[in-house]
């Protein structure tokens, strides 16, 4: 393996677009695999604006794997990275650089150790999908770097082992989650509904309420739901499935106000259920609720919802308007009732197109 004197690097870079449910994941059925109670649809963002960009190299020098995020080294001992790093160790193909004359056997995978650098240029942990985007760009990568065979609909499969949402940024436009049935996860898998050219007259428009840390992660927030929310069963079992199939014909139609309609109510759900979680959570502000108070408004002074919103596990909005003319309106709206940095609390605005491509190289 490796040249004479053994000082060799060699390293690739991702960059993958978070992305954010419009029919949400809250619970799972396992913690380990990360298996879900229902299905989930969501949008990918457009990676300009929200992405993750993961660099990760291998080198004989390193003598154990090591992680760096914003900056700052983490801790890989967690059994979510493990899962990532083990499953994709497992699937490891012969890697041959001639320019450098590096040979990496398949075989040698098990004792080589990693460097990753990894930055999202979004805040992180702030309910705006960074475990999605940063997960999947760490399975990416390092599946490019041990030159897997597998495609994308199986390393969403791995990356959901990472973080459940992260499955979704395997692939651009409108995807599902697919809960699956098996007990081993072999069909909880992402699929793409419609690719990122389909109904792109959407615009996305996100309202950075805050960029902090929020005090509950969504791992121990849906943790404490499944095991203490009344309502989540109701929701995973009655609900999701019926707003899954109107969402996929919303999507496949292009009907802006089912589509509006249907991810309101289900942001508006969820957000409920962590309400009943008990203790409860309160991951939106009140910000966040004045934010829904004048969309709503604005909505049912139309004959037709205009704008719709949905917020993840943090006070952030993230609305998305039916076209270019109604974001420009929004944003005036926005910008005069929540001037960003003023005492409304909120930080900023970042506007960005439905989704992309993915982009990686
Ligand atoms: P969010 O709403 O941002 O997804 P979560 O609570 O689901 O918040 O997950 C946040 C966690 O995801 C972080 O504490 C970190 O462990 C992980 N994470 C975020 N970004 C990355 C990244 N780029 N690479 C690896 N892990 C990341
Ligand atoms: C509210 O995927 O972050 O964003 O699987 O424990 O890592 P883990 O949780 P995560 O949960 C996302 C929850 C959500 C809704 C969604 O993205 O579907
Ligand atoms: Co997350």
């Amino acid at each position: 393996m490796g040249s004479e004197l053994e000082k060799w690097v060699l390293m690739v870079t991702a960059r993958t677009p978070t992305n954010i449910a419009v029919i949400k994941y809250w619970g799972k059925r396992d913690e380990t695999l990360i298996l879900p109670i229902n299905d989930s649809i969501s949008v990918t963002l457009d990676p300009s604006h929200l992405c993750t960009t993961t660099t990760v190299s291998v080198s004989p020098t390193f003598d154990h794997d090591r992680m760096w995020l914003n900056g700052k080294e983490i801790s890989l001992q967690g059994g979510r990275f493990q899962s990532c790093l083990r499953e994709i160790r497992a699937r490891a193909q012969d890697v041959e650089d001639k320019k450098k004359g590096i040979k990496i056997k398949k075989e040698d995978w098990q004792k080589l150790h990693l460097h990753i650098a990894s930055y999202n240029n979004f805040p992180t942990a702030a309910g705006l999908a960074s475990s999605a985007a940063g997960l999947a760009c760490l399975v990416f990568s390092l599946a490019k770097l041990m030159n897997l065979k597998e495609d994308n609909s199986q390393l969403s499969a791995i990356a959901r082992q990472g973080s459940g949402s992260a499955c979704r940024s395997l692939y651009g436009g409108f995807v599902k989650w697919d809960m699956g049935k098996e007990d081993n996860g072999s069909d909880s898998l992402a699929v793409q509904l419609a690719d990122e050219k389909h109904w792109d007259e959407l615009v996305i428009i996100i309202a950075v309420v805050s960029a902090r840390q929020k005090e509950t992660s969504s791992t121990s927030g849906m943790r404490d739901t499944v095991v203490t929310s009344a309502l989540i069963e109701h929701r995973a079992k009655e609900v999701v499935p019926k707003r899954i199939v109107q969402m996929e014909d919303a999507i496949q139609k292009r009907d802006f106000p089912s589509f509006a309609r249907l991810a309101y109510r289900d942001s508006n759900q969820f957000h409920a259920v962590c309400l009943d979680t008990y203790p409860p959570i309160f991951y939106m502000n009140d910000t966040s609720h004045r934010i829904i108070s004048c969309v709503e408004k604005w909505n049912r002074a139309e004959e037709t919802p205009q704008v719709a919103y949905t917020f993840d596990a943090g006070p952030n909005a993230v609305m998305i308007a039916r076209d270019r003319k109604t974001a420009a309106l929004l944003l005036q709206r926005l910008l005069y009732n929540f001037p960003p940095q003023s005492d409304t609390d909120l930080d900023s605005y970042i506007i960005g197109d439905k989704s992309i491509l993915q982009d990686a190289g």
